[in-house]
């Protein structure tokens, strides 16, 4: 990868030791998993193929990502981006970008795919892995639930029942007594309130139970799960600095009635406050997934026409980030880590901005007194994006899913820039 020399500015200062990196998941980019996800894709592919005409025809890229979203092949991870294999050539494309840290998800599955077994090879995987990232200087974050569930825990009920929760926090104990020398940046769970949303309200992602009563108790359940998490690693080891990614969303009215004031607290209430609430004493930082920025009229949520979208019809606003970093940081007073934000765009044509956009509201926010301490931007290869398979592109780098080849788009040489610049390098 070429870097031009020409010279990039951002009018904004950021602490010396602002963490920069970019976040995947194991499922979405390593290849060749077997967990509950790869089960349901092998069910579902077909339908969601059949589904992809009347579902996302409205899309402004329909025309271009057609054949692929009809195709059912496109709904099935496989070997994803072969991340598995190619991850010491990933991590170079890392330190290519200046970043110094590298947020990814240590697959349930792979370290104990039967009940009560550890594989041996899988836990050596992933110490060469974290040794691989230590080596080039990259700080590793650690994610232990991204929504991929081993299948014999999917089997006996997964989140769903309380009892269950051992199991999960064995796996960590595993994980954390394992590679207690190998990191420091714990994020215990990826979005608890879309996995829960998706998989038991919406019916988009397994187990597509449409019951509002369990949705309740696999929250509940997440979250106790987490309290537990951090307790074990807190024994583990003082050196674990742990967190959750959280996907929070901006919410605003449109006007100052109450009905819409009232949605506006109840979503903030509902989709954040409930879950980040009950474990606000176990969290050392609070890790914010930023895509989404909602309007409210009364008890509607309102589309805006003049906004633009994304490949996936999502409305742009990344400069509301500032809001949501200001509201987080006064209500939990922890030290906040973007641990996603980023764009669907095959043809590049919105990263860019989006990422400068990202950028200045991190900076406005930090001049306003919160304490942010990195931006992880999702993601930095194209990549298995669940229910949508494989035609969305969030990377950084383009990838030929024949050869696996990656490219960088040209947003990825200017961010590298901007990264350097920044970073003093
Ligand atoms: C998830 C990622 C996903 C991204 C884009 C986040 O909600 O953590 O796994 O690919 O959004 O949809």
């Amino acid at each position: 990868m070429s870097l031009s020399t020409s010279k990039p500015s951002l009018p904004v200062s950021l602490p010396k030791r602002f963490l920069w990196g970019t976040a995947t998941s194991a499922h979405q980019v390593e290849g060749n998993t077997h967990n509950q996800w790869s089960v349901w894709e092998l069910e579902n592919a077909k339908s969601l193929s059949a589904q992809a005409p009347h579902k996302l025809n409205e899309l402004p890229v329909w025309d271009e990502i057609k054949t692929q979203a009809t195709d059912p092949h496109n709904y099935i991870s496989g070997l994803a981006t072969n991340h598995y294999e190619l991850y010491e050539h990933d991590f170079d494309i890392v330190t290519k970008m200046n970043m110094n840290m590298f947020r990814f998800s240590i697959e349930w599955s792979r370290i104990e795919p039967t009940e009560g077994a550890w594989n041996i090879e899988a836990v050596e995987h992933y110490r060469s892995y974290l040794k691989a990232l230590q080596k080039r200087g990259i700080e590793p974050m650690v994610t232990l639930m991204h929504w991929t569930l081993p299948v014999w825990f999917a089997d006996k009920g997964g989140f769903e029942k309380r009892a269950n929760v051992k199991y999960f926090v064995r796996f960590a104990r595993k994980v954390l007594e394992e590679y207690s020398q190998d990191f420091r940046y714990l994020c215990i769970l990826n979005e608890p309130e879309a996995y829960t949303a998706e998989g038991y309200i919406e019916n988009h992602w397994p187990p597509s139970k449409s019951n509002r009563l369990l949705a309740l108790r696999v929250y509940l359940n997440l979250a106790a799960a987490h309290r537990q998490v951090y307790r074990v690693a807190k024994k583990t080891s003082r050196r674990f600095y742990i967190g959750l990614s959280k996907d929070v969303a901006h919410h605003q009215g449109v006007d100052d009635k109450f009905m819409t004031r009232l949605n506006v607290w109840l979503n903030k209430y509902i989709t954040d406050y409930f879950f980040l609430n009950r474990i606000r004493r176990q969290m050392d930082w609070l890790g914010l997934n930023y895509y989404f920025s909602y309007r409210y009229q009364g008890l509607l949520r309102v589309p805006q026409d003049d906004i633009p979208v994304n490949d996936l019809g999502w409305e742009m606003r990344p400069g509301d980030m500032q809001q949501v970093l200001q509201r987080l940081y006064k209500k939990y007073k922890k030290p906040i880590i973007v641990t996603e934000s980023g764009v669907a765009d095959r043809n590049d044509k919105y990263r860019k901005w989006w990422i400068t956009h990202s950028i200045v509201a991190i900076h406005r926010a930090i001049q306003k007194g919160v304490k942010i301490e990195g931006y992880i931007h999702w993601s930095l290869l194209d990549n298995f994006e669940w229910a949508y398979g494989k035609w969305p592109h969030f990377g950084l780098f383009k990838v030929d899913y024949k050869t696996f080849k990656r490219t960088a788009r040209p947003s990825a040489l200017w961010f590298a820039r901007i990264i350097k610049e920044l970073r003093g390098l």
